[in-house]
């Protein structure tokens, strides 16, 4: 394993390369996210495509889960439909204790601002902003005025080691910087939730790790984070691993069972 870089960040970092403590262990944790029986088809002309297959699924405040399973399995559609991205067809989704179903755009845009934050695999920056804008921009949906918007940008960008950076486009930033800037704009609305589609998917194996303890201290705040990714590696560092097979739930590893699933992944993990 490389060793991180922690110059990059002024996070106080706790843990390093271990397993971390759920935080809410010992408290009784609340549900955030209650699947009942959720089915979603594509419907492509006369074609219809049946992804998801009746997830049942129970995610607590404060968990630090991974999503797994082989390419076309389900991953996304399934993160897009708890991020409210998408709809689904069959079945009821809580999220934070409100029943999601057939919102129209306006209340899901309504939700998606009080509760979520995403993160994704091509960081989805806007190229034509610094990264200061690409941050604020959550905050001016919200209409806050310009001023106080880069302001508070500005924090979150220092938090992620890249006040330096604040005016910099995003083709002048490493892909492990993009990933900050995002994460940043992920968090700048305070998130309950942060919902992240092979975020190290685009990164090499070091900076992979950094950017997994950046979501571990997001985790140690107390906030969820539900990640997508095909490295055992990176899923082996969150409290739980859904596995997903032709779009049902074959599997959920917990945090304890993760010496034998390490044992069963040995060789995968030596590659990595
Ligand atoms: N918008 C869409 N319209 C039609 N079919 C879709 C759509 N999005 C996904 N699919 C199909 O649904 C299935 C599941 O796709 P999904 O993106 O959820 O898989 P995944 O597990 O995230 O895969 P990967 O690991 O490659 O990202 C695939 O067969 C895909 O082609
Ligand atoms: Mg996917």
């Amino acid at each position: 394993m490389k060793t991180i870089n922690r110059e990059l960040f002024n996070f106080k970092l706790k843990t390093k390369n271990q397993l971390p403590t759920p935080p809410c262990v010992g408290r009784k944790q609340k549900t955030m996210i209650n699947l009942n029986n959720v089915h979603k088809s594509y419907v492509t002309g006369s074609n219809s495509l049946h992804v998801l297959k009746g997830i049942d699924l129970e995610i607590k405040r404060g968990e630090f889960v991974s999503i797994m399973g082989s390419s076309g399995s389900g991953k996304s559609t399934l993160l897009n439909i708890l991020g409210i991205l998408d709809n689904y067809d069959q079945g009821s989704y809580y999220l934070n204790g409100m029943l999601v179903k057939d919102m129209s755009e306006k209340q899901a845009a309504k939700l998606r601002n009080e509760l979520v934050g995403f993160v994704f695999q091509s960081f989805n920056l806007i190229s034509f902003k610094n990264a200061m804008e690409n941050v604020a921009l959550p905050l001016y949906y919200q209409g806050v005025n310009r001023k106080k918007r880069n302001k508070i940008a500005l924090e979150y960008l220092d938090k992620m080691g890249l006040l330096d950076w604040a005016e910099h486009m995003p083709n002048e930033m490493s892909g492990g910087q993009k990933q900050r800037v995002a994460i940043a704009r992920s968090l700048i609305s305070k998130p309950k939730i942060i919902f992240a589609d092979e975020p190290t998917g685009a990164l090499d194996t070091g900076t992979s790790y950094e950017v997994m303890e950046i979501l571990k201290e997001i985790n140690n705040d107390g906030i969820t984070v539900i990640l997508v990714t095909h490295e055992h590696d990176i899923a082996a560092m969150t409290h739980k691993i859904i596995r997903l097979n032709d779009g049902v739930i074959a599997e959920i590893i917990k945090n304890g069972d993760l010496k034998s699933w390490k044992h069963q992944y040995a060789k995968e993990l030596e590659t990595a």
